[in-house]
């Protein structure tokens, strides 16, 4: 309970603080890309990245998901789409399940709750950095 209390502490400090963070969300953000992501989507997200090659189905190219809805980032969309646990396509897809990843990476350390936490800042630095370099 006492964890789950300094990470919500922690979530609502940093939304009230939101200039400061966002440059640390977004350094996060891009150091987790770097390491999570840019194998198969690139270090620049045009979705060619060493692995792409080596998969049955084309990498997308993360830099143009705001072009390719009308100019508009769909936030949500992304946030479900790199955490997967909530769509069909998430399971047996080429895409990681990076929901369950990150899960698995911190286990109960933080709680079930502190570590849900985590596991979404996570995910949601992600899906910031991805609105930072839409073109
Ligand atoms: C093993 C290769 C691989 C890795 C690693 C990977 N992806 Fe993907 N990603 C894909 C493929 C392939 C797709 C296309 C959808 C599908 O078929 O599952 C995709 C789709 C996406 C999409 C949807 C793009 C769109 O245009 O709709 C997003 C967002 C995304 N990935 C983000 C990420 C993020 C963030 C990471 C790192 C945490 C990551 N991906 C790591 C292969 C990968």
């Amino acid at each position: 309970m006492r964890a789950l209390h300094i990470a919500a502490s922690i979530l609502t400090l940093s939304m009230g603080a939101l200039p400061a963070t966002t440059a640390i969300a977004q350094s996060a953000g891009e150091a987790e890309f770097m390491q999570a992501c840019a194998s198969c989507h690139g270090t620049d997200g045009h979705g060619n990245g060493p692995l792409a090659g080596y998969l049955s189905v084309a990498v997308p190219d993360l830099t143009t998901i705001a072009a390719r809805n009308d100019g508009d980032f769909p936030m949500l969309d992304v946030i479900r789409m790199i955490d997967g646990r909530s769509t069909r396509e998430g399971h047996g897809g080429p895409m990681p399940v990076w929901g369950n990843r990150f899960q698995w990476d911190i286990g109960d350390q933080a709680g079930p709750f502190g570590s849900e936490l985590i596991v979404r800042g996570r995910i949601l630095a992600l899906a910031e950095y991805l609105d930072q370099i839409q073109e």
